[in-house]
């Protein structure tokens, strides 16, 4: 105990929120399934959402975690601090997994067998995954998004609209007079993500941070928690990383507790979430039609 919860980390390092809560970035470091049990909002199911970026056991180079477990070890952990993940969320609580092909399945049994419902499985699209010649390209890994009640969860459809397709490359009339609540032109995004600044945070990408080779977009933390939580929520991650949703969360005025195997890394994405984000706020308008504009825009008349 005394080595999992750093006092620094426990104590002396923490940031307020815009919302204005105290305590509002808490960061511990030490094995998710150590930690989260010990944490106080955590043992009283406190958490509003969990995002969760687990180590997809591909022999990765992390700086402490041993990235390459038996199968049937790997799969043991994955249950475990999902069942911790999920007993720490409010009644009106939900989850994301970012998980690739190879145990997506899994979880998504899993998280069905302890009477979570599956809201949306999104896709986030990449491209240059690492090139294959014996099967296609992996371009994908699946964002799963559950909640405990579906009719009772955070929902902000208004804050993650897109520019639609319709509007964008069509010009299609019937698109600024629409009759699904939606404001004139605007659609919410599809379940695959993709688009400016969804890549995968690779070379002089401005977003990235020294040391991590598995770097989520901060982009798709903005829309996670942008539409799945509110205002002064606490937001749970037990993989911080380099600490993109510890860094989305607190510039959204969201509460924020990250776990952390690595010291290092802990410490790292500590200062990027005192440091700010690069791009919250950019994707607002987006476009995301892979097509050029069809017709002519219609010319203006006075
Ligand atoms: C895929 S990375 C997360 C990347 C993160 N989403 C980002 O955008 O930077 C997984 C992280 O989980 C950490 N980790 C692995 N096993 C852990 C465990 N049992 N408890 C806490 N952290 C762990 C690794 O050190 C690594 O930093």
């Amino acid at each position: 105990m005394a080595d999992v919860l750093k006092p620094d980390f426990q104590r002396g390092r923490r940031l307020r929120s815009e919302a204005g809560k105290a305590d509002a970035v808490r960061v511990y470091v030490g094995d998710c399934r150590e930690t989260l049990p010990q944490i106080p909002q955590v043992k009283r199911g406190e958490v509003d959402l969990v995002f969760a970026d687990p180590p997809f056991n591909w022999a990765r180079a992390y700086d402490e975690w041993h990235d390459k477990m038996p199968r049937n070890d790997y799969l043991d952990f994955t249950y475990d601090w999902l069942d911790l993940c999920v007993g720490a969320l409010r009644d009106h609580g939900a989850i994301w997994v970012n998980i690739p092909d190879d145990t997506a399945a899994e979880i998504v049994l899993h998280l069905k067998q302890r009477g979570l419902h599956m809201i949306n499985w999104c896709v986030w699209h990449y491209r240059f995954g690492q090139n294959t010649t014996s099967r296609f390209i992996n371009s994908k890994v699946h964002a799963l998004y559950f909640a405990k009640d579906p009719k009772n969860r955070r929902w902000n459809a208004e804050d993650v609209l897109e520019t639609s397709d319709r509007a964008s490359t069509y010009f299609d009339p019937r698109t600024m007079d629409k009759r699904d609540g939606m404001p004139a032109g605007k659609r919410l995004p599809m379940d695959v993500w993709y688009g400016p600044y969804w890549g995968r945070i690779q070379g002089n990408n401005k977003e990235r941070r020294h040391g991590h080779d598995n770097q989520l977009p901060e982009v798709y933390l903005e829309r996670v928690l942008r539409a799945t939580s509110n205002l002064g929520d606490l937001v749970l991650d037990p993989f911080l990383g380099s600490g993109t949703t510890g860094v989305v969360a607190h510039a959204l005025g969201r509460g924020f507790i990250g776990t952390e195997f690595s010291e290092a890394n802990a410490r790292r994405s500590f200062e990027r979430i005192e440091d700010g984000p690069i791009r919250v706020g950019m994707s607002e308008d987006a476009v995301t039609a892979i097509h050029p504009p069809r017709r002519r825009r219609p010319a203006v008349t006075e």
